[in-house]
């Protein structure tokens, strides 16, 4: 038996990656997401950018029609997307930063310094009634600004984490591990994403005050080798065996 088991939200941007790149509807980013469904995750990520390099707005039109599980929608913190937020109205979104020229979101938002530009634009999504989280690197200062702006939860960057080599690997499982407690001890719920993999994913796992996992790249990578279904599952092993050793 696991206690305290971590939701899985599938990401399933890169499905569209590949469609996009021949311009056609197939492989098709809904299919993905019911098959998901299906394999038993908890919800469905999708991350419609400014430059609509993956997802595109009719994918998550259809996803908000076809799905029975949370959307969460991952959106920069633009008008046009608030706009979009406020109209379709998904379970929650994940405010992340974005940066035309980047090949996925690198860093998490800094939300010290855009503090009363965010808490008005929180402030409008919460009145459509979509709850709202905050893509922020594992630090303390980026913690108590996203607790004061009234998010009640939040999901730690753990890039740096999955990218670190050598000694330094514990080093950021640490500054995860501080963090996930700090957001704990001031009533936020924390989750967790980006980059994980069947390598990383046990050892963040292990922290106890994760409640949820967002994961694509490496799930639709491995979908090509043994299917959706098979990655999801054995993905969901390993989150539960971090969990089994508390
Ligand atoms: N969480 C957030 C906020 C993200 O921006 C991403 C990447 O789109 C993910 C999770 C999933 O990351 P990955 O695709 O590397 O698993």
């Amino acid at each position: 038996m696991v206690e305290n088991k971590i939701r899985l939200g599938v990401n399933i941007d890169h499905v569209a990656t590949v469609r996009n790149a021949r311009g056609g509807v197939y492989p098709d980013p809904v299919k993905a997401a019911l098959l998901a469904q299906k394999a038993g995750a908890d919800g469905v990520t999708a991350h419609l950018r400014e430059d609509r390099r993956h997802i595109k707005d009719h994918d998550i039109e259809r996803l908000m029609a076809e799905l029975s599980i949370p959307l969460n929608f991952e959106m920069a913190a633009t008008e046009e997307m608030l706009k979009i937020a406020t109209r379709l109205r998904p379970a929650s979104s994940c405010i992340v930063p974005e940066k035309r020229e980047e090949l996925t979101t690198e860093g998490g938002l800094d939300v010290v310094s855009n503090y009363n530009y965010l808490k008005e634009y929180v402030s409008k999504l919460n009145s459509a009634g979509v709850s709202v989280s905050l893509f922020i690197d594992p630090d303390v200062e980026q913690i108590k600004a996203s607790k004061e702006l009234g998010v009640d939860k939040v999901e730690l960057h753990t890039g740096s984490y999955v990218d670190a080599e050598g000694s330094l690997k514990d080093v950021e499982l640490e500054r995860l591990s501080v963090g996930a407690r700090f957001c704990n001890n001031v009533g936020l719920e924390v989750h967790a994403g980006h980059g994980l993999n069947y390598e990383t994913v046990i050892a963040v796992a292990r922290i106890p005050e994760f409640t949820e996992f967002n994961i694509g790249h490496f799930l639709m990578g491995e979908a090509i080798f043994v299917g959706l279904e098979k990655a999801i599952l054995d993905m969901r092993i390993l989150m539960d065996k971090g969990r089994e050793v508390l």
